[in-house]
């Protein structure tokens, strides 16, 4: 494990004091696996959300967007193959602990012999397949037929709805259809706090290509796609790219490539990004009976896309964000904690903080803050002494601070502080939303963790 990679219990800690993510049902003992976002957690997470769109939406002219319903036909998932064959090898222990493992994860860590418990050591069960996807009841009679599924990716919502998007996008492939939804999954398995959990987001896009130019698209897609975490500061060498082997893909894919992050647990998935060919409109096709294929109008050419999918998780995104902005370093001899977000992530752009709660520093404090939060989410703090109000807003990675101070009832100018370099200038209120606003769009540079100091990215 490299030595800059931060605990998962220090994040774990960060989180609750903070108010970024709650155990579930807490007051139940918890639910297993389940997380509750707190404030700046839906902050943080949404942002993601929301850079993911500027760049897979925004900042192109090939997609389009779409929110499709979690429960969908059953007919669906007979044929994507879930209902078939979504499923991991499930082992049970025969002996005292009768904890239930997936067998292909066990076999990693004991790659010859007999497996046994890892917990206790006991003999376990032959392996059976477990489908990972949760089933409910539609309609008040739970009668043969009524059983549909809460879907298990949001991709299936997007193949069903080609047609209608083709139709009335005025879009021919080359072009993406993007979505961002829940999904769930009854993991055997759920770990690492809100990395792997049976109810999740997922930020995903169906690219599709004419059939000859997918091996292109599927190279540039991972480029893309790597390029997005690293602009939005991760850190490079934390994030590998490893080609799945030809032994790990799925039956209908050419390629599959996973992001991989240094997560405190080690090297990760964070993203997928697949070459699934024309299986998944084929098999709708086949299913529905209905044709999923681009004709074109000038040539009359007719073909079946071919689809590039990148997919990734919105809180495997959001903790990989926390994991490697999180840094602790002495200032003054006093240690400071904090997340070295980048400005567009982090949950609270700004907080004017008056330096006493007296000599009318209060109210212009809150007259600024009025000010800049129709720009920019801001926070006004008049809580406790001025280096806890700091020590506060650093944890929860504001990069800028605005102190108002006797001077400023003098001279309308107020102390500009910057979360990583901690350097404070003084500048005029009236050019306080234009500095910040140009600082948010400003290209990013990397903050050096543990220094301090900004370098160039
Ligand atoms: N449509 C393709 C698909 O769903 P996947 O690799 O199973 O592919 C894509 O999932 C991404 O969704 C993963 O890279 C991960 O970020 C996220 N994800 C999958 N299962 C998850 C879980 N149980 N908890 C949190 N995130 C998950």
């Amino acid at each position: 494990m490299a030595e800059d990679v931060v605990t998962m219990e220090k994040i774990v800690a960060l989180c609750k004091r903070r108010g970024f993510i709650f155990q579930s049902s807490e007051i139940y003992g918890g639910l297993a696996s389940t997380y509750d976002y707190g404030h700046y957690g839906v902050l943080l997470k949404q942002n993601v959300k929301n850079e993911w769109w500027r760049a897979v939406l925004q900042e192109r002219d090939d997609m389009v967007a779409l929110d499709a319903a979690i429960l969908m036909h059953p007919k669906v998932w007979e044929a994507s193959g879930h209902l078939a064959g979504f499923s991991d090898p499930l082992v049970q222990c025969l002996g005292k602990c009768k904890q239930r493992f997936r067998e292909d994860q066990l076999r990693e860590a004991q790659p010859e012999g007999e497996l046994k418990c890892p917990v206790c050591g006991g003999d376990l069960t032959p392996p059976r397949q477990f489908n990972l996807m949760f089933e409910t009841n539609m309609g008040p009679v739970q009668e043969e037929g009524s059983t549909v599924y809460l879907r298990p990716e949001t991709a299936q919502g997007i193949f069903v709805n080609f047609k209608n998007v083709l139709q009335f996008s005025r879009k021919k492939p080359p072009f993406g259809i993007a979505q961002v939804g829940k999904s769930f999954r009854n993991e055997i398995t759920p770990q690492n706090f809100i990395f792997r959990t049976r109810e999740f987001e997922q930020m995903e896009i169906e690219f599709f290509v004419p059939p000859s130019e997918a091996p292109v698209w599927y190279d540039r897609w991972r480029q893309w796609r790597l390029d997005w975490y690293i602009d939005l500061g991760i850190r490079p060498d934390h994030l590998q790219l490893r080609e799945h082997g030809t032994d790990e893909l799925s039956h209908y894919s050419s390629g599959t490539s996973d992001i991989e992050y240094l997560f405190p647990m080690g090297w990760s998935e964070l993203e997928g990004i697949a070459n699934r060919g024309d299986y998944d409109l084929s098999q709708h096709a086949k299913y529905s009976g209905d044709k999923l294929e681009y004709v074109d109008t000038a040539t009359g050419d007719r073909y079946v896309p071919h689809v590039i999918e990148p997919s990734a998780g919105a809180a495997r995104g959001t903790l990989a964000f926390m994991v490697d902005s999180y840094d602790e370093e002495e200032v003054e001899g006093r240690e400071r904690v904090l997340l070295r977000l980048h400005p567009r992530l982090a949950p609270v752009k700004v907080a004017v903080l008056p330096l006493v709660n007296k000599d009318g520093q209060p109210e212009t404090a809150r007259k600024i803050y009025e000010e800049l939060r129709r720009l920019m989410p801001a926070e006004f703090d008049t809580g406790g002494s001025i280096g806890k109000r700091y020590r506060r807003q650093d944890e929860i990675g504001t990069p800028w601070g605005v102190t108002v101070d006797h001077q400023t009832m003098e001279d309308q100018t107020v102390t500009l502080r910057d979360r990583d370099s901690l350097t404070q200038e003084r500048i005029a209120i009236s050019k306080l939303g234009t500095e910040l606003l140009g600082r948010l769009n400003a290209p990013w540079r990397t903050p050096k963790l543990g220094g301090g100091e900004a370098q160039a990215a």
